[in-house]
């Protein structure tokens, strides 16, 4: 409930629509109300006394009626719908926002199937609570009420007799709805579940395949299908017990009514139009009781996903928006000077993944980062665009602290290779102008050959209009790669930072990526983190990071006449007589 209280200001905006449909609803609910009046008038006052005229004008009445209610239903249908599509767009687009904003750190937690649901079948779901509260939300109660007054106005005497049986039904109605609830929500989690297991299957298709764990994953599949199935035929057999049990109370209340009703006739205290009305309105107390079960479906459904909505909603950015922060002057190459810091991610277990590093980067050099896998080198890199916020100590960039920096600013100025080059459904030509959509051919032509891209695009059959799939999955490792670089450097950024971006290209193609680097990119700072030595032989600074500390830190000479660590590396990779 917490949860939806929640989500009303996206209500808000649709108020009137909400407001007319709700007022559409009460007049059909009104309206509905008084056509067992009219049957008894006929009854009564027409057939009774053989009255042709009030027949044919109390008809007239009803058909009007009738065509009256059902404009006012179609007019609630499409107020109805407004309200809900549109919350429904509201909340996905502001949710997509949200995620916008979220930094490194949150999309560690929120995994891309987390965020999918949330965006897909969450909204829907509390689309559907908002439509379906607005089409049955007032009449539902109006009808019950009013029903049971028209009941006591048409006959107290046998209102009173059939009230205990009104009472048990509607006893009935909320044991069920209070049984239900869990059920349904039992069914929400073995859907989510079932999700899951449908996403990281779906996403990881090539691996299931490589591992040959099709079988197995089969299997949980199938475990997860069949416990949502199982979970769903309980509730699906619980609920259908439920209108046969009503019916019969119906049905026991109708026989009443006329046994009682018929013994009041024989001695003249009740019309039979009156009997005809009493059970008309005694059979619309039903409807209403029916209508709620549906409710309690969709609310709870409804609920259980407004709260895993909103979790998206509280979700604060790790790298917490410092609204006094300045725009980064855009000079010449840029400084980068980390001032000991440590470094944990925020998950279970905090270990420190950097420790006090101290690291400074002059203007127009580059520093290459050298060591394990897992040593910290990505970590250390993503903290420079700001991407998570160091733990402890400063980045400082041109001498300013990172946290006093517009991000956005500092992001213009950087170009970024990540580790998995990541490509996006389009032509080539669009994936390299990702960071600047206005460029010329000219300037996209330039950085494609910097990045020894060139040659390859054009021999795509349709050049630099060719279309990448999704994730680039239509090209191979290393053309990904240079296509990443060619999108970094096209802005010119007066930092380039390549995590590993050349591990899938040959040594040859390397030196060449360099070279043209070099040439192209004037005023730029460049870190390199690379598992080859050969990548980093020319660096200014080489950083040798051990398990997040600097284990060793100076030029290819320098580290080979002093630190027995680089020796070693250099040795197990170029030291069988191959000298650069
Ligand atoms: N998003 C993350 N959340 C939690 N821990 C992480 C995350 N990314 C990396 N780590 C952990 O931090 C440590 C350093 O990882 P990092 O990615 O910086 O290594 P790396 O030197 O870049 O390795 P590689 O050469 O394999 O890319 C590892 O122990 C890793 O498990
Ligand atoms: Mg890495």
């Amino acid at each position: 409930m917490n949860h939806l209280r929640k989500l009303l200001h996206f209500v808000k905006p649709y108020r009137v629509q909400s407001i007319l449909s709700l007022v559409l609803l009460t007049v059909m609910a009104l309206l509905d109300l008084s056509i067992p009046r009219l049957i008894q008038h006929i009854i009564d006052q027409g057939i009774k006394q053989n009255d042709l005229s009030v027949v044919i004008q109390t008809s007239a009445w009803m058909l009007s009626i009738s065509v009256l209610s059902t404009l006012a239903a179609i007019g609630n249908n499409v107020y109805s719908i407004q309200v809900g599509e549109g919350t429904a767009r509201d909340i996905r687009e502001a949710l997509f926002t949200k995620i916008q904003d979220f930094s490194y750190g949150n999309l560690d937690r929120f995994t891309t199937g987390k965020l999918m649901v949330r965006l897909s079948s969450d909204t829907t779901a509390i689309q559907r609570l908002f439509q379906v509260s607005l089409r049955i939300g007032t009449r539902g109660p109006l009808l019950m009420i009013g029903s049971v007054i028209l009941m006591f106005n048409t006959s107290p005497h046998l209102a009173i007799s059939i009230f205990p049986l009104l009472l048990v039904t509607a006893g009935v109605i909320i044991f069920f709805s209070i049984k239900m609830e869990p059920f349904y929500r039992s069914v929400q989690q073995k859907l989510d579940r079932l999700n899951t297991v449908l996403q990281e299957n779906i996403a990881g298709a090539r691996l299931v395949k490589a591992f040959v764990r099709a079988d197995y994953e089969a299997e949980r599949f199938e475990v997860a299908n069949e416990d949502f199935t199982e979970r769903n035929v309980q509730v699906m057999q619980f609920m259908s017990s439920m209108t046969p049990i009503l019916t019969l109370f119906v049905n026991i209340g109708i026989v009443l009514v006329i046994w009682l009703g018929g013994l009041q006739s024989i001695s003249g205290d009740l019309s039979l139009g009156q009997i005809v009305a009493f059970t008309n309105y005694l059979l619309t107390t039903m409807t209403p009781l029916l209508l709620m079960t549906m409710l309690s479906n969709v609310w709870a459904n409804g609920t259980a996903s407004a709260q895993r909505v909103n979790e998206v909603f509280e979700t604060m950015p790790e790298v917490p928006v410092n609204p006094q922060a300045r725009v980064l002057p855009s000079q010449n190459a840029m400084q980068v000077e980390f001032k000991d810091v440590s470094f944990h991610y925020n998950g279970k277990s905090n270990r420190l993944v950097l420790e006090h590093i101290n690291l400074k980067a002059e203007p127009g050099s580059t520093v290459a980062i050298l060591g394990a896998t897992g040593a910290g080198k990505s970590s250390l890199i993503n903290l420079i665009p700001h991407f998570y916020e160091a733990s402890q100590g400063q980045v400082l960039i041109d001498g300013i602290d990172i946290r006093d920096i517009q991000d956005e600013s500092l992001l213009e100025q950087i170009g970024i290779v990540p580790q998995e080059s990541i490509l996006f459904s389009g032509t080539v030509r669009e994936n390299i102008c990702y960071g600047r959509p206005e460029a010329g051919d000219d300037e996209v032509i330039a950085a494609a050959k910097a990045a020894q891209a060139h040659d390859f695009i054009i021999k795509f059959s349709e050049g630099y209009n060719s279309h990448v799939e999704e994730r680039g999955a239509n090209l191979s490792g290393g053309q990904k790669q240079r296509l990443a670089i060619a999108r970094a450097i096209l802005p010119h950024p007066r930092l380039l930072i390549l995590d590993d971006s050349t591990s899938a290209v040959d040594v040859e193609t390397e030196t060449k990526i360099q070279t043209a680097l070099q040439e192209n990119l004037k005023d730029c700072t460049r870190f390199v983190v690379a598992q080859r030595i050969s990548t980093v032989l020319n660096a200014d600074k080489i950083i040798v990071l051990d398990h997040g500390k600097i284990a060793a830190e100076g030029t290819h000479s320098e580290l080979m006449k002093f630190s027995p660590i680089y020796r070693e590396i250099y040795e197990s990779q170029l030291g069988n007589g191959i000298q650069a």
